[in-house]
């Protein structure tokens, strides 16, 4: 893939220009791109406003906020789990809680696309990525069949063969 920025340029914009992303998947696994993509929150604290939970301090833009929409990092209160396994209650019986920092919330209404769809374009962009990696995997994997048939034939002739051998020496 070549892409239209310049390196000088990138460097200048962002201060690390982007990596050969032809190879991302290879390097860091699709399962690390497939959640780089989807945990972009809202930082003010960085230059684009943005920061990534996987990949922290991240100098790449939010480029699917208008789709995902406004992703903040928020705080829940969370059961606390006894040692018994179960959740702590009190002495009248209602669950005891504590907060608990850094989970995800989009904000409703803020992006073009809803959870469900957003994913699914990530999962899409990931594939294209893990496809882009190693395009010849598919091929692959086709001749791959191929040479497992071979073998079994290969070793059902031989086999047969060493039998037939076999019954010069009885
Ligand atoms: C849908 C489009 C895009 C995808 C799928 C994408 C994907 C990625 C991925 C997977 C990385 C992490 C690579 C790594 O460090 O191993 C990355 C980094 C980066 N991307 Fe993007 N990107 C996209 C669009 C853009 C755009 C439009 C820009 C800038 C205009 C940009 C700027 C950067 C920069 C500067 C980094 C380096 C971040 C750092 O090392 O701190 N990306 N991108």
């Amino acid at each position: 893939m070549t892409g239209s920025m310049s390196k000088d340029s990138s460097v200048e914009w962002f201060g690390v220009a982007p990596p050969d992303l032809t190879l991302v998947s290879r390097v860091r696994g699709d399962d690390w791109v497939y959640t780089y993509l989807r945990t972009f929150y809202e930082d003010s604290s960085k230059q684009y406003g943005v920061n990534n939970l996987v990949y922290p301090g991240a100098a790449m833009p939010n480029v699917l906020a208008a789709l995902q929409g406004n992703q903040q990092l928020t705080c829940k209160q969370v059961p606390i789990i006894a040692n018994n396994g179960g959740e702590k209650r009190d002495n009248s019986g209602n669950p005891v809680t504590k907060e608990k920092c850094g989970f995800l919330n989009v904000e409703e209404g803020t992006g073009s696309l809803n959870q469900e769809e957003f994913d699914e374009l990530i999962y899409d962009l990931t594939n294209f990525l893990t496809y882009v990696g190693d395009p010849d995997k598919v091929e692959r994997e086709r001749i791959g069949w191929y040479v497992v048939f071979f073998f079994i034939i290969f070793t059902t002739l031989s086999s047969l063969l060493y039998r037939e051998y076999q019954k010069d020496y009885h």
